[in-house]
């Protein structure tokens, strides 16, 4: 079975006022995400892909249709799928590594254990040396590296990210894309996490994807779904990464100015 299971999911917002007609955000989305797949989702701005993350962490509901993890229905948020916003959604009266702990604490994991992996989370996302640091002392990079060492942190079963790199700066957002490239090749099977990555960037999809599920413009329908076999970590060079990306490029251009 596969772990994600999005069965006919239909999102339909009310309007802001009583004269406003309703907004159909997601018609009839339905896809399955395997256990350990790193899926990304793209689309235009409005096509409905935060939508979809917020339904997937249980944060809204579908208005038709159900998603369910491991076979159960998603009702309500859960630690077993942590999310990274975009604006990183740090705590700025706590330190680096009191962000991190914020959550142990709220699973109630003993005081004992809470510090060794924390002390991992800070390494794997390349923080050691910076624990005591707070937010506004950091860069955008490294906020959002405290952001992922977080979600990871309460060891779910799904990391969630929500366009995690679209605040940076150039540069930093190669960095941090390439970083989480190498984490992917690198990872053995038993610390990869399910990840669904809602992003605008094509290249970033095509870099750490297995699947990148293109998305219509609104309603947000699913175009097309398309495997990405190519070896980690991957090379923006690569002949077959730039077909691919030539592809993706055409499919979302189709998509401008066709919003119903
Ligand atoms: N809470 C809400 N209430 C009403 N409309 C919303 C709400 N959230 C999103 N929408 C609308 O649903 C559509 C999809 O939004 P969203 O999921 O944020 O798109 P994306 O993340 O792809 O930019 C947009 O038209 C947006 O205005
Ligand atoms: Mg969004």
């Amino acid at each position: 079975m596969s772990e994600v299971n999005i069965r006919n999911v239909t999102k339909i917002y009310p309007g802001h006022s009583p004269k406003d007609a309703p907004v159909l955000a997601l018609d009839d989305i339905s896809v399955n995400i395997a256990d350990k797949e790193f899926c990304s989702i793209i689309g235009h701005s409005g096509c409905g892909k935060t939508t979809l993350l917020n339904m997937l962490a249980g944060f809204e509901q579908p208005t038709a249709g159900n998603i369910t993890v491991h076979g159960e229905t998603v009702g309500r948020p859960s630690w077993s799928r942590a999310m990274v916003f975009q604006d990183y959604a740090l705590f700025p009266w706590l330190t680096v590594e009191q962000n991190i702990s914020f959550g142990l604490e709220m699973k109630q994991i003993p005081k004992e254990k809470r510090q060794s992996v924390i002390d991992k989370q800070i390494r794997l996302v390349g923080l050691a040396g910076f624990e005591k640091r707070y937010p506004h002392q950091l860069s955008g990079g490294m906020k959002q590296r405290v952001s992922i060492a977080r979600a990871l942190s309460v060891d779910p079963e799904v990391l969630l990210m929500d366009e995690p790199f679209a605040a940076l700066d150039a540069q930093n957002r190669a960095i941090m894309q390439q970083e989480m490239g190498r984490l992917l090749a690198q990872a053995d099977a038993d610390v990869r996490k399910t990840m669904v990555l809602v992003t605008h960037s094509i290249e970033e999809a095509i870099l750490l994807s297995d699947r990148i599920i293109v998305l219509s413009s609104r309603p947000g329908r699913i175009k097309e779904i398309l495997m990405v076999d190519l070896p980690r970590p991957r090379n923006e060079d690569d002949p077959n990464f730039i077909a691919l990306r030539h592809h993706l490029r055409e499919l979302i251009n189709e998509e401008v100015g066709a919003v119903e």
